[in-house]
């Protein structure tokens, strides 16, 4: 919907030219006043081409809102004026139409905003690419891991407040449908050296401070930190706080980003711990102390800060404090402690801090990147984001500078390649002549710092890695031998006498002309520094700590992994990264923003143009342009093209038919443009010179123009007349609507006066008829009366005649009721009297009768009391006599007596009845008579289980010898099958009789029987299962104490013999089938032709017996094994057999069948 609305175009509206290569005349000046131009109107960037150049604006500019992110979404790169989002969006859509790796490399000085684009460029990917919950986690990840790194790796410097202290790439990944997916992030260079020292006028990294002002008293308590920096010695106080920056916010945006990236609260912690600890490390302090042998020694000053990093980190102190004071050298198997003196116990103590806190950097990296990355093995497409620090000059440039330089030198060089190179493609793929340009290529440079036989970084090497004294000074010589010549080389010592009178080069010094300028380089710590060197002793101390993060940190510490290997220096590893990253980039494909300076006092609206010539001219951004002109200056798909001029052309305008490239071809033609200005490419057309191209946009203004006024007259014609006929169709329309209501006016009239009219003539119609229908009635009315009246008469003169009747007639029922009534009272009357006398006697019997019962029972209970009173006066006699003899015996015994009389008598009782309720000898007879006696329980008990051993004992004792075998045979079975076997049960009943088959009567086996001389303990006839198809044939299965016989059923012949040690094993089903496989050992001759697959039914039988003469015999136990699916070995192949639950369509006869080379089946119903 924007897209309609925004017509902010490259062209239009133009402040200076947007694109450089569009400038006229070009020239250095016409290209710096472009800029500034273009700056003072807060136009910060601008093209050259493809190339975005990037001036840093030092303030806030409203040109990064969402409404911009969505002006420039889906436009052509030229489309709209020059933007950051311009590129990143024409980045993100080539990743994700054209299937092709994308990078975008930053470049500019310190300060320039590289940092700042990188952000932009994410953020602006983070808005366009796809939505949705998962996307947008992965894309807060990605954003949210680069406050946790600038915490770590940016400081205030000079030029920069939030400078990166180390080089970044991060791959950013794509899915096909241009979803993020992760992301994996390099680091290069942590500059380490700021831990323990920084530059007047810059600070520590920024976590230093923001730990300090932004924790909790209880984190910094339990970090054992105080509030303040002063205390520390690695923490510069003049420039403690930075202008606008509020450390203590930022801390917790800091640790809010190191939850959304995914570090648990503990992870965080132990990274605080780490950062304490390096804090602390600066707070140690030596001094001086003599020993008798007169060596320096040093000394701890106060131990205290040493207790405490003891504490945070888990180290032990004794530990530590030696590592401070000695240090020990090892070389083949000897070792060799000396002591350090107070400057060597300070460099130890250094690069122990800066070791540290630069692995911890290192792995916080390495952690983001496992929480960032990609969680699918899909295909990935990758963005690179590159940015690294830029080129510096410093007054002190030392190895870090250097190293920097040597870097941007690289990326110069891929720039100049790369840029070639896709014009050159470009031109090629669009089938256009092309000239070869020549410009300054800093191969030359980048030979003279890498070149592995005589490069700076070899011959550091070379002197780190030479034995005896090796000084910063000896490296000098030594650079000053080998490059003496080189002519980006420059020293006062060196052969070449050119520099001998310099005074500006000092004599600890060398200077390289670089792309971007000459560069002087201090010697000194040119050769610690890339020893990178930290002593064993501390390293090793380190691995001790329990902490487990610092552990880790010093894997080198581990005495069980000495390496006495030197580990490479931090230039070597350095030009390995790089060289990796070079390689990186250049498959992809590349895309560049160039930052630029405008001052040195990071403030807004000021615009240094010496700075900005200068960055201009090493960047090579002229040449640039040149480049870039040397073919066309200005190219366009023909499509846009067509629809940006169509007008200036009669057949092109408004609309043209055919492909956009004939159009173009007409429109030029007809503009009579000369042939020369202009080629066509397959999909665009070339431009050569920028006036034609201006030449064209006046056209079109002025046609534009002309256009205006055209549709300004015809908008006025057609309004004019619309208006008129929107005149006249009111004015018809009002005449109607009048006619219409006066009509309807003049007929509602005539309407109410014809109504009125009507009623008055029904109103007199109706009253005649009322009065004639009136005087009817009335007359009616009249007859009705007179015929009334005289039937009243009659109708009164009748009931008078009743009435006279009937009081006649009640007379009479009267008195013949009275006389009725009189009667019945009489007799009334009488039945009364009657009735109460009759009553009277009744009450009198009874109560005759109640009065004699009560006497009599009063003489009844008389005589019971005296009866009952003489029988308790004899009792009592006969008591009192019983006592008076008896009373001396009892004094002494009578309890006793008494009690051990009746418990005998209860026992006696017992025993008698148990011998008449004894159950009957039969061991597996459960009667047993119940106790009487609760007492008695355990003797009850006891007795019964008496009774059951001797009756067991008498049961034995009838058994004869042959008997006892058979059944150790079923103990045997049944330890071995019962509840494992579902068969087993049946043949419990079954008694185990061994030789089924009676060889020795059968005349047909006479010769079978003579080849065994042996003990027969089976003969049997079994199913042996075939192996090719599981059908079964009948075989002889012979047992004897030692061997293990298969013999033909009908001649008798011995088909197998298998010597019983080579049975390794039987196994059957757990089910109630017979199939069971005898397994043979691997290697015996037996086993050759493979294991046997039988049937029986006896199984339980042969296998118990197997079982027992593999046991007497080989003194083996045999290994059965009870499952459903076994494996056996049928020649070279391994069979499974497998049981399952078959049909009962085959009655009850277990089915077997081969179902492939790998399964045979068995089926049990
Ligand atoms: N596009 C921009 N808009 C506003 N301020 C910017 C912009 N780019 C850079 N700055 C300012 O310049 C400062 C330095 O930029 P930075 O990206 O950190 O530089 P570099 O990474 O090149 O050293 C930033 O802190 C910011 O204040
Ligand atoms: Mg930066």
């Amino acid at each position: 919907m924007a897209k309609t609305e925004v017509k902010t175009s490259l062209l239009d509206n133009m402040i200076g030219v947007g694109d450089m290569v569009l400038l006229e005349p070009l020239s250095e000046e016409t290209f710096i006043d472009n800029l500034k131009k273009r700056f003072d109107h807060s136009e910060i960037y601008t093209y050259i081409g493809s190339v975005l150049i990037s001036v840093n604006p030092y303030r806030p500019l409203p040109i990064y809102s969402p409404e911009k992110v969505e002006e420039y979404r889906n436009r052509n790169f030229y489309e709209l004026s020059p933007h950051i989002y311009a590129l990143s969006d024409e980045v993100y859509r080539s990743l994700r139409d054209q299937d092709k790796d994308q990078c975008i490399l930053i470049t500019g000085e310190s300060g320039a905003g590289k940092t700042e684009a990188s952000k932009l460029v994410m953020s602006y990917i983070a808005a366009v690419c796809g939505k949705g919950a998962e996307v947008n986690q992965v894309k807060e990840q990605l954003l949210q891991s680069n406050p946790v790194l600038e915490a770590f790796g940016n400081a205030k410097t000079v030029r920069n407040d939030n400078s990166s202290r180390f080089g970044k790439y991060m791959d950013i990944e794509f899915n096909f449908k241009g979803d993020p997916l992760g992301g994996v992030i390099s680091n290069y260079l942590l500059e380490k050296s700021r831990v323990v020292k920084q530059p007047r006028g810059e600070r520590n990294f920024h976590v230093f401070y923001q730990l300090l002002s932004g924790a909790s008293e209880e984190l910094l308590n339990k970090l054992k930190l105080k509030r303040d920096v002063s205390r520390y010695n690695y923490l510069s106080l003049d420039s403690a706080k930075v202008n606008g920056m509020d450390d203590a916010a930022n801390f917790r945006t800091v640790r809010n980003a190191m939850q959304i990236v995914g570090f648990p609260d503990h992870e965080a912690e132990s990274i605080l711990e780490v950062v304490a600890t390096v804090l602390k490390l600066g707070n140690i302090e030596f001094k001086p102390d003599s020993r008798v042998n007169g060596l320096d020694e040093s000394k701890i000053k106060d131990k205290n800060e040493l207790k405490e990093i003891c504490e945070l980190t888990g180290i032990d102190q004794p530990v530590l404090e030696r590592a401070f004071s000695f240090r020990t050298v090892e070389a083949k198997q000897e070792k060799v402690s000396t002591t350090l003196n107070v400057a060597q116990a300070y460099y130890a103590r250094d690069a122990l801090a800066k070791n540290l806190y630069s692995r911890l950097f290192s792995w916080l990296v390495n952690r983001i990147n496992e929480s960032i990355k990609a969680q699918t093995k899909v295909r990935k497409k990758v963005m690179g984001v590159l940015d690294i620090y830029g080129f510096e000059i410093f007054e002190d440039n030392s190895f870090e500078q250097f190293i920097i330089n040597y870097c941007n030198e690289k990326l110069q060089q891929i720039f100049i390649e790369l840029t070639l190179k896709e014009e050159q493609e470009e031109y090629i793929q669009e089938d256009i002549e092309w000239t070869h340009i020549n410009y300054f290529n800093n191969t030359i440079i980048c030979d003279l710092i890498e070149n592995n036989t005589n490069g700076i970084l070899a011959m550091l090497d070379e002197e780190c890695l030479r034995p005896g004294i090796v000084s910063d000074e000896t490296f000098l010589e030594k650079l000053n031998q080998v490059c003496a010549t080189h002519q980006h080389f420059e020293s006062r010592m060196s052969k070449c006498s050119r520099f001998l009178n310099d005074t500006s080069l000092p004599h600890s010094c060398f200077r390289i002309q670089h792309y971007a300028g000459k560069v002087l380089y201090q010697v000194e710590g040119f050769v610690d520094k890339n020893n990178d060197l930290l002593y064993r002793d501390l390293s090793q101390a380190m691995w001790k700590a329990s902490q487990a993060l610092i552990k880790s940190l010093f894997p080198e510490g581990n005495p069980a992994k000495i390496n006495l290997k030197r580990p490479p220096t931090a230039g070597s590893q350095f030009k390995a990264s790089v060289a990796t990253l070079m390689k990186n980039l250049q498959d992809k494909n590349p895309n560049y923003i160039r930052c630029i300076k405008p001052n040195d006092k990071k403030a807004a609206h000021i615009f240094n143009e010496t700075l900005v010539c200068h960055q201009v001219r090493y960047l090579g951004l002229l040449e640039n342009v040149r480049v870039r002109r040397a073919g066309y200056a200005f190219r366009q798909v023909y499509e846009p093209c067509l629809e940006r001029y169509k007008m200036l052309c009669k057949q092109t305008w408004p609309h043209w038919k055919g492909p956009a490239r004939s159009g173009v071809e007409a429109l030029f033609s007809e503009l009579e443009i000369p042939v020369e200005e202009y080629s066509f490419g397959k999909s665009k057309i070339f431009i050569r010179n920028p006036r034609t191209l201006f030449k064209l946009e006046d056209l079109r203004k002025q046609r534009v123009e002309d256009l205006a006024t055209l549709i300004q007259k015809i908008y006025r014609g057609w309004k004019c007349r619309t208006h008129f006929l929107l005149m006249r169709k009111s004015q018809i329309m009002i005449a109607a609507w009048y006619r219409r209501y006066a009509q309807q006016k003049w007929y509602q009239k005539t309407k109410s006066s014809a109504l009125v009219i009507q009623s008055y003539i029904r109103g007199w119609k109706a009253r005649q008829i009322l009065r004639e229908l009136k005087h009817q009635k009335r007359c009616e009315e009249a007859v009705t009366t007179i015929a009334a009246y005289w039937h009243g008469t009659q109708a009164r003169r009748e009931l008078s005649r009743l009435k006279e009747e009937a009081r006649k007639k009640h007379a009479i029922a009267v008195i013949w009721a009275y006389w009725l009534g009189s009667k019945a009272r009489r007799e009334l009357r009488r039945l009364k009297e009657e009735a109460r006398r009759k009553h009277a006697v009744a009450v009198i019997w009874a109560y005759w009768l109640g009065l004699k019962a009560r006497r009599e029972l009063r003489r009844l209970k008389e005589e019971a009391r005296r009866k009952h009173a003489v029988a308790v006066i004899w009792a009592y006699w006969l008591g009192l006599k019983v006592r008076r003899e008896y009373r001396k015996f009892f004094r002494s015994y009578a309890g006793k007596k008494i009690y051990e009389f009746i418990i005998q008598r209860i026992m006696q009782n017992y025993f008698l009845e148990m011998k008449n309720k004894m159950p009957s000898v039969s061991p597996i007879d459960k009667n047993w008579p119940s106790r009487p006696y609760l007492f008695l329980d355990s003797t009850h008990k006891e007795l019964k289980r008496i009774f059951h051993l001797w009756r067991c004992k008498k049961y034995r004792d009838q058994f004869t010898d042959q008997q006892k075998l058979i059944y150790e045979e079923k103990l045997e079975a049944s330890e071995l099958f019962k509840d494992k076997k579902a068969l087993y049960p049946s043949s419990v009943g079954q008694p185990f009789q061994g030789p089924y088959l009676e060889i020795n009567e059968n005349p047909k086996y006479k010769k079978l029987k003579d080849a065994i001389e042996e003990k027969i303990i089976i003969a049997e006839v079994v199913n042996k299962i075939n192996r090719a198809n599981g059908k079964s044939t009948s075989r002889i299965f012979l047992l004897t104490n030692n061997n293990l016989l298969l013999a033909d059923q009908k001649s008798g012949q011995i088909k197998s013999e298998v010597p019983l040690v080579d049975v390794t094993k039987v196994s059957m089903s757990s089910q109630n089938d017979g199939f069971f496989a005898i397994h043979l050992k691997e290697g015996s001759e037996a086993a050759s032709k493979g294991d046997f697959l039988f049937s029986s039914d006896h199984l339980i039988e042969m296998a118990t017996k197997l079982y027992r003469t593999t046991l007497s015999q080989t003194n083996q136990k045999l290994n059965i094994e009870i499952s459903d699916e076994f494996l056996v070995q049928f020649r070279k192949d391994k069979v499974c057999v497998k049981f399952i639950q078959g049909s009962q369509n085959n009655g009850s006869v277990p089915m077997c069948k081969r179902k492939n080379n790998r399964l045979l089946e068995v089926a049990v119903p």
